[in-house]
């Protein structure tokens, strides 16, 4: 029997706002605000991830798709193109974007978030979709940097705004250096999550111990060590784990098409969610995944349901809120 992967019900707690940009609407932007398209090429070549050696040049990409985000009608576009065109259109009901501040020098905060939580209101107005943002730090900024940002958050605090994150290249920005800014984000009542992908696995520790993290985004290093996965199993950590762009960014050691980490970590019984981290930028989408892994690990409806099932109870929202998710 067929599986409907499109219209299974899915929420995406790994998904950013600048790796959501549409080819073309890249390109309508650079043009909007005179900012020679990037690369002097269309966008289309420049999400071509096979010309991407390793994961910086792939966030060199991202940084450029991330100036020619300006102003707040720029955010208001591409929340709104994330949250239906690669959300609703996939039968996602619900998603906690990361937005981040970093990739867009020169705009101000409060432009960004204005701008998000305008698309934000459109797209559920249009499609149902609920939504809520998570503040992503930079971490090849400094710890000062990070700090400003929580700061900013917390001078701009709203309820849509549920929890931070911390993304961009591991080796360059190991998570110790952020624990003021965690600690700070974690006085403040927001929730905490980072990105752990090409490790080295002991990072995984760090995010637990020390910046306080309930879910980790990627960490599948998580299998590689016995007494760790015991841990996260004991502590419900939920991973918010990406097929398609982990095995073609090559990042956690696969790219080989086979997902061996996803499968051990849900043989394992680990909490794990399913989402498409860059969806255009990877050549994939939430029903994308979806099939992928299907065809790579005969993931029946059932389990795919599951993944959907532990995204719900390991959002931000609250009790009440997960309950219309059900
Ligand atoms: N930011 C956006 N996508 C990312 C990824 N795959 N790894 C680290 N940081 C990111
Ligand atoms: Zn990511």
């Amino acid at each position: 029997m067929s599986i409907p992967f499109a219209t299974l019900p899915k929420v995406s707690l790994h998904c950013h706002l600048t790796g959501s940009v549409l080819p073309g609407t890249v390109l309508e932007l650079a043009r909007k605000h005179g900012v020679p398209a990037p690369d002097g090429r269309g966008a289309h070549d420049l999400y071509d991830i096979d010309s991407h050696e390793d994961l910086d040049e792939f966030l060199r990409v991202y940084d450029l798709v991330g100036r020619v985000m300006r102003d707040a009608d720029d955010f208001r576009r591409t929340t709104y193109e994330s949250l239906t065109t690669l959300g609703a259109e996939h039968g996602v009901l619900y998603r906690e974007i990361f937005v981040s501040p970093p990739s867009h020098p020169g705009v101000a905060y409060r432009t960004i978030l204005d701008g998000v939580r305008a698309g934000m209101r459109e797209a559920k107005a249009d499609t149902g979709i609920d939504s809520r943002i998570i503040m992503a730090i930079n971490r090849e900024d400094t710890p000062a940097a990070a700090f400003d940002l929580v700061e900013q958050v917390i001078a701009h605090r709203c309820d849509e705004v549920v929890g931070i994150g911390l993304d961009y290249a591991e080796i360059h920005g190991p998570p110790g250096l952020f624990h003021e800014a965690f600690a700070r984000a974690g006085r403040a009542g927001l929730r905490r999550t980072a990105h752990s992908e090409s490790g080295p696995p002991g990072n995984l520790a760090i995010l637990l111990d020390v910046l306080g993290c309930t879910r980790v985004d990627h960490g599948y290093h998580v299998v590689d060590d016995p007494d760790m996965t015991a841990r996260c199993l004991d502590a419900g950590i939920v991973f918010t784990c990406t097929p398609v762009s982990s095995d073609i960014g090559r990042y956690s050691g696969s790219g080989n098409g086979k997902h061996e980490k996803i499968a051990a970590m849900v043989e394992a019984g680990l909490r794990v969610t399913i989402d498409s981290d860059d969806p255009p930028m990877f050549g994939t989408d939430p029903t994308n995944d979806f099939r992928i892994l299907h065809e790579a690990l005969g993931y029946d409806t059932e389990q795919l349901l599951a993944f959907t099932r532990t995204a719900v109870d390991g959002c931000w929202l609250d009790e009440s809120d997960k309950a219309a998710l059900r």
